[in-house]
């Protein structure tokens, strides 16, 4: 089954061709990182603008690329939830408009639900049920993947998302937008133990977590070595930073893992990149004995395969939309009737 897949919710915008929910036909992708980074971050209102301006030839391009004509598409499927609103609706308007000129179904993909299949790509042998630690620029949480479509959220962030906080510590220093990346780079050289940042415990779930303590610590630290003319040692900080989140995410993500009695332990966001969290949790679950699956950093970030991925298992649970479908900007992943 061909599903030509869409993505438009935040600052890609993406089309891909997934056959069979495993295999990437095509994975065609249009950055907008660099228009938006003179404003240090996403301006939704030109985000929808480019999404428009470029997503049909987008869509010629994977079909060009897949060498599959359009009567060879089975299936359309798009980010219908969550992200800006104006640009998730571009994707939703644009895949129900090619759903219904193709006379094919249309499949809403859960923008997360999408991070989590990314595995499926990277991993063709995966199945469910396992764990997935999600840490994207506006999730995290870690869930019980029990099934292709049935999940459960065990815990996550009760203020900001990891990949938020990253990208403000970025800012701050003056990196370019997003910056998670560039503080990730920065703190390969720097000594962790230098910053001393909290790792705060909310609430009663073990499995919640908080970051915007961590945040304002950092952001605080910033700020008075700057009053005081104080010399920051920016490697260390990021390097502390990276750390105080890994050991935020980590233990909870094994304490998980040892309650659910998984063997299997996947990662999925943006913020999956990190390489100190990818270090750590491998570190972490071969303690356990427990297997991790961390997509390639081509998958961490937004795309459009790992939508046609998800968009597949949507279909065999018998997902669909018709011409009704709306773009919604929050939406929790837990499978609500659309
Ligand atoms: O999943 P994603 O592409 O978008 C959302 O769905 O939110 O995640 C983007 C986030 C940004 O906050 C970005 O700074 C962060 O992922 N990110 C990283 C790294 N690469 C991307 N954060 C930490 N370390 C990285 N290497
Ligand atoms: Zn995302």
């Amino acid at each position: 089954m061909n599903i030509l897949a869409v993505e438009s919710s935040c600052d890609e915008t993406a089309v891909a061709i997934v056959a069979d929910g495993r295999r990437v036909l095509t994975d065609c992708i249009a950055s907008q990182v660099e228009l938006h980074r003179i404003y240090g971050g996403v301006v939704p209102e030109i985000a929808s603008r480019k999404h428009i301006e470029a997503i049909y030839g987008l869509a010629d391009q994977a079909l060009d690329a897949a060498k599959l004509s359009r009567s060879e598409i089975d299936a359309v499927a798009v980010t219908y939830a969550p992200g800006l609103i104006g640009a998730v609706l571009v994707g939703v308007n644009f895949a129900k408009a090619a759903a219904l000129t193709l006379g094919k179904p249309l499949i809403p993909v859960h923008h997360i639900r999408g991070h989590i299949a990314a595995n499926y790509i990277a991993y063709p042998e995966l199945e469910p049920p396992f764990l997935c630690l999600v840490v994207s620029g506006g999730h995290t949480m870690l869930v019980d993947v029990q099934d292709y479509t049935k999940m459960e959220i065990l815990g996550g962030t009760l203020d900001d998302a990891a990949g938020e906080c990253f990208d403000k510590v970025g800012r701050l220093l003056g990196m370019p937008y997003p910056g998670g990346a560039a503080v990730d780079k920065a703190a390969q050289t720097g000594d962790e133990n230098k910053y001393n940042l909290p790792r705060p415990k909310p609430g009663q779930n073990p499995y919640d977590m908080s970051f915007s303590g961590l945040k304002t610590a950092a952001i605080n630290l910033i700020h008075h070595a700057r009053q005081v003319g104080e010399e920051l040692d920016i490697h260390s900080l990021c390097a502390a930073f990276s750390a105080a989140v890994s050991d935020t995410l980590i233990p909870r993500a094994m304490q998980a893992l040892e309650q659910t009695g998984y063997q299997k332990l996947a990662v999925a966001g943006g913020v999956a990149a990190n390489s100190r969290i990818r270090r750590d949790l491998l570190a972490a679950a071969e303690r356990l004995g427990a297997e991790v699956y961390m997509p390639p950093l081509s998958l961490c970030g937004d795309n459009a395969a790992m939508i046609g991925a998800q968009a597949y298992y949507e279909y065999l649970a018998g997902n669909v939309a018709d011409m009704s479908l709306n773009a919604y900007a929050t939406k929790t992943i837990l499978g609500e009737m659309i």
